[in-house]
């Protein structure tokens, strides 16, 4: 039942697995090294390892491989890695090794693409080109797979209902906060909050009609606010009210109903005790391109409109902001028509940029930015720019936040190459970080739009690690550091290791 193969690499030993479990399979792989499971490599991906297809080449990889080991083995001798593990302590990596392996485990499903038929009368008219059939059926309110794109709400996750579900994640079903009502927090971000030991989760509050503004415009909402949820465990959601209102009456406001209001995030200011929220502010045609500005004394608001600017004169749509460890906030968001992107930091109090920026992923068209960092090296999860409906992200990686930023692939594992390259039917907003004692796991946190009702729209959350090589070819391959890959691996359903949460 668990068929096997086993390639010899250039520093140790791959072993490939698939089998069938729960009637799901599942499907495996890692790397060993001297006998010890180290980190896990994406099977879907073609690999950069050499490969011994003729003795020849088998030779030249023992050598290379020889060398390989002898480095490895004198970088673990030398005195800074040494330190590093005993900092760690060696009995809580083995367990969490284990915890890990479990969210690296990959789950893929057979789904049957019904045969094209004619476009239904309430399709969408305006759809990108080049689309896959998998995205052809989710665009289509008619099709037969909605249920799977959009379970019905009689599957939500409701917090409140204790048991053996307790801690589950089931990306794309319902998701209820502790009232019961489906939390509304999309294109959103979460932030720890140190002085209350509580996380934040701020997003756009979508509840109300779906339309078109124009024939040719984008499926919308009005402005109704920014949504503010808090919780102890990242899984149980207290709804914290709008914290940032729509303006009903005043028709040249920013954040009259009449406009656009996307992808908020907040950091907080130690310096100046303020909580700064940053987001896209736009007008119906999405032409203002700007940033608009807030602040608050407290984590759940309210939060008191400043202003909205285009950042350093360009034209801004996505957007995110990431507080480095330093204190050094940052704002990146698309620009030039989103061909590119543009990170610069912001000034002391968070509330401004600065006149320093630099143009980076020059040509790519990305929007959707989430960074992180792990270890030194900062990370980015971006999307390509196709409106609501899904497409292929990709990760990127940087040793300083101001570039150069290389793309190192595609992230997703698992599943099947359709929703691979459809990023699991979301688009990504942000990545959580974990408390210290998971260094290499965080929470990617995405949106599966509902562009007939955008109020509808579900959270796509899934464990993302950082481990591994890249294993495609990169822009500057002959170049240290040789990045870490980023794998976002799917599970209908998942919960973070037991025990990561020192809060309770
Ligand atoms: C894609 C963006 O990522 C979303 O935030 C939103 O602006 C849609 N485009 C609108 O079509």
């Amino acid at each position: 039942m668990f068929p096997r193969r086993c390639r010899n690499l250039v520093f140790g030993f791959e072993l490939i697995g698939a089998g069938v479990l729960h009637g799901k399979r599942i499907l495996w792989t890692f790397l060993e090294i001297k006998g010890e499971r180290m980190e896990m490599r994406n099977k879907f991906r073609k690999s950069t390892t050499l490969r011994c297809d003729s003795q020849s080449k088998c030779l030249i990889s023992v050598v290379i491989g020889s060398l390989m080991v002898c480095i490895l083995l004198l970088s673990l001798l030398s005195p800074t890695s040494r330190k590093n593990e005993m900092g760690q302590g060696i009995q809580i990596r083995t367990s969490h090794h284990l915890h890990l392996r479990e969210l690296q485990e990959v789950e893929e499903e057979n789904i049957q693409i019904p045969p094209p038929h004619k476009r239904p009368r309430r399709a969408p008219k305006r759809r990108p080109k080049r689309m896959t059939p998998l995205i052809d059926e989710f665009l289509d309110e008619d099709s037969q797979l909605r249920r799977k794109f959009f379970p019905d709400h009689k599957t939500f996750i409701d917090p409140m209902i204790t048991g053996n579900d307790s801690m589950f994640y089931y990306p794309g079903r319902v998701w209820l906060d502790t009232e019961g009502n489906p939390i509304q927090a999309h294109g959103g971000g979460v932030i720890f909050d140190e002085r209350s030991e509580t996380y934040y989760w701020y997003g756009e509050y979508k509840d109300g009609p779906t339309y078109h503004a124009h024939e040719k415009g984008a499926a919308r909402v009005d402005i109704i606010g920014i949504g503010c949820y808090s919780s102890k465990d990242l899984w149980s959601w207290k709804n914290e009210g709008i914290v940032l209102a729509a303006e009903e009456t005043d028709e040249t406001h920013d954040l009259h109903k009449s406009n656009v209001l996307e992808r908020p995030k907040v950091i907080y200011n130690s310096r100046t005790g303020k909580y700064v929220m940053w987001m896209h502010i736009d007008n119906v045609n999405y032409t203002k391109a700007s940033v608009g500005v807030a602040i608050s004394d407290y984590p759940n608001g309210p939060f008191h409109y400043l202003q909205s600017k285009r950042p350093h004169g360009f034209d801004s749509r996505d957007m995110t902001i990431f507080k480095d460890d330093n204190g050094t906030a940052y704002l990146i968001y698309s620009s030039q028509g989103n061909s590119e992107l543009h990170v610069g930091p912001l000034s002391e109090d968070y509330l401004d940029v600065t006149n320093v920026a630099r143009r980076v992923l020059i040509g790519q068209h990305r929007e959707a930015p989430a960074l992180f960092k792990h270890k030194g090296t900062y990370y980015m999860i971006t999307s390509g720019c196709t409106g609501w409906a899904p497409n292929e992200a990709l990760a990127h990686a940087a040793e300083s936040i101001m570039g150069p930023w290389e793309t190192i692939g595609n992230p997703c594992i698992g599943e099947n190459k359709m929703f691979r390259l459809a990023t699991f039917l979301s688009q990504s907003t942000f990545v959580i970080p974990l408390p210290s004692s998971y260094p290499n796991l965080f929470i990617f946190m995405a949106d599966r739009w509902n562009p007939a009702d955008l109020r509808d729209s579900r959270y796509v959350w899934l464990p993302l690690m950082v481990g591994g090589l890249v294993d495609q070819p990169l822009d500057y391959n002959f170049r240290f550091p040789l990045w870490s890959r980023v794998s976002i691996y799917w599970h209908r359903k998942w919960r973070l290791p037991q025990g990561w949460n020192s809060l309770k």
